[in-house]
């Protein structure tokens, strides 16, 4: 038994001191399985055409291996599970609400903190409080609920990511940088008084969940202190982003992950949070500021439509597995793994020689669907295509970001190519392991292989808007028509 002397004398080794072997191994043994139900490639065929070729109405009981989404899909700790059983389900003041309120100001120190069921009903609060018609939110780039939020409060939202940012193929290690001088000549244009909010999204989720520099987060804020325009940060993925910021920003190799997101979030007013990424729970989220008027407003409609302000939509238990769970997202050993799987597994495919978003973002890695399948036109949606071969060769479940996502205009009829048709395998924290990941990309490597025999597909029925949830798709069967697309 080490006496306390001996504790003293031998300090824990910080994990970035300590020499890392090659072979990632993932830092957490298993306790609880959920067993997966293999199935044929028969039955397989059956599923997806009961679907209509649209993954998102598959039962994902028929789902090997499901990359849809990283968001509410994280194995919890054994600690997580018993901070569970300490929830307090009181009504008001609950002490499970202090202690969650306590662990997110250990990280981000804001004096309001208002939890909600998960990220998209902060951020109905926050634009319904402070948005409107003839007002302009920014950001590096919007997630589709947050413009979708901004949007529906009668709010324009506007995105300015630096141009490295929408170039697939830059090498750029933070493109999720906010363009500076795009941002000061838009506020100059329209005018700070019509510019409630300047937002980052941390790491940019639509734009491959790339980071953004510490630099950036504090030049941004300059950039809006000018003009008094507060900041604030969507911190989905913040802790993964503070991982990014250690390892490729000189000057933070030797900062613990907790300063470093304790500088980013000192430089914010506030900021929405969807709990389902960085804080490894199943379901929850925040909004949080300091200014006293929002949070009044926000309090007052958090009563309407989420609950009273210390529990906001969610159980006491709730509350207690996102306290735990911001506690482990910032050691490093878990984030080490976590970025370095992802990585291991964009490295894989660029080893199969399949075309994916540069570097490799956080959270999942996109495949350049329009590249790997320049057969297939852009309207014939690649993606789609790409994504049906992938569940339908090896049970894999992935999510078109493409031409289906974003072809369609807002007259509900006209379809343009998006800027890009991407497939993202978003990967759950926590839930695979390496050997799920080198199936991934064996499935890839065969598909590759075999590609040419791929068929566009059409659509036969969709409703007017967001239609990639419920589309339905079939192949294209006329042959001669694929000939002539291959030609021009
Ligand atoms: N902001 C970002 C950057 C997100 O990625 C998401 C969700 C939200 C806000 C909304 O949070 O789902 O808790 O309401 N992204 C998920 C995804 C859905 O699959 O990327 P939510």
């Amino acid at each position: 038994m080490p006496t306390s002397t001996h504790l003293a004398s031998n300090p824990p080794i910080a994990p970035s001191k300590r020499k890392r072997m090659k072979t990632i191994i993932e830092p957490f043994r298993i306790k609880a399985v959920e067993p997966i139900r293999m199935t044929s490639r028969e039955e397989r065929t059956r599923f997806l055409e009961d679907a209509h070729y649209n993954l998102f109405s598959l039962d994902s009981e028929h789902v090997l291996i499901d990359l849809l989404t990283d968001s509410g899909t994280s194995s919890m700790s054994a600690n997580q599970w018993a901070a569970i059983m300490r929830g307090d389900e009181s009504y008001a003041g609950s002490p499970s609400f202090h202690h969650f309120q306590d662990a997110v100001r250990h990280l981000m120190p804001f004096r309001h903190i208002i939890p909600t069921h998960q990220g998209r009903a902060a951020e109905k609060i926050l634009f319904t409080a402070i948005g409107g018609p003839g007002k302009y939110i920014l950001n590096n780039t919007h997630f589709d609920t947050t413009r979708a939020n901004v949007e529906f409060s009668g709010a324009e939202g506007v995105d300015l990511v630096i141009a490295e940012g929408k170039n697939p193929a830059s090498e750029h290690p933070f493109k999720g940088n906010m363009d500076l001088e795009k941002l000061e000549a838009f506020i100059k244009e329209k005018g700070a008084e019509h510019i409630p909010l300047c937002m980052l999204t941390v790491t940019n989720n639509s734009g491959g969940g790339q980071p953004v520099s510490m630099e950036n987060i504090r030049e941004t804020k300059y950039v809006c202190m000018k003009y008094g325009i507060p900041l604030f940060l969507d911190a989905c993925r913040f802790a993964e982003n503070a991982y990014f910021i250690k390892m490729r920003e000189p000057g933070y190799e030797n900062h613990s992950i907790e300063q470093i997101v304790q500088e980013m979030f000192s430089y914010a007013d506030g900021c929405t949070m969807s709990a389902k990424k960085d804080a490894l729970v199943n379901i929850g989220g925040w909004l949080a500021m300091n200014n006293d008027d929002w949070a009044l407003n926000c309090r007052n409609l958090l009563i309407l439509t989420e609950g009273f302000p210390t529990y906001g939509g969610l159980a006491g238990r709730d509350l207690e597995a996102m306290a735990e769970g911001l506690k482990e997202v910032v050691q490093e050993d878990y984030l080490h793994y976590r970025i370095k799987s992802t990585q291991y597994l964009g490295q894989g495919l660029i080893d199969a020689g399949i075309p994916i978003m540069r570097p490799v973002g956080g959270h999942a890695v996109y495949i350049d669907a329009r590249q790997m399948l320049p057969h297939i036109e852009p309207l014939h949606y690649p993606g789609q295509a790409l994504a049906c071969e992938m569940y339908l060769h090896a049970g894999i479940r992935t999510c078109e970001i493409g031409t289906v996502m974003f072809g369609l205009q807002a007259d509900g009829v006209t379809e343009k190519p998006a800027p890009m048709d991407l497939v993202r395998l978003a990967i759950p924290r926590r839930v695979y392991t390496q050997s799920h990941i080198d199936y991934v990309i064996e499935a890839l490597q065969e598909i590759n292989e075999n590609k040419s025999a791929m068929r566009g597909m059409k659509i036969n029925w969709q409703p007017k808007q967001l239609r990639h949830f419920s589309a339905r798709f079939s192949y294209l069967e006329d042959e001669s028509l694929r000939r002539k697309m291959v030609i021009n």
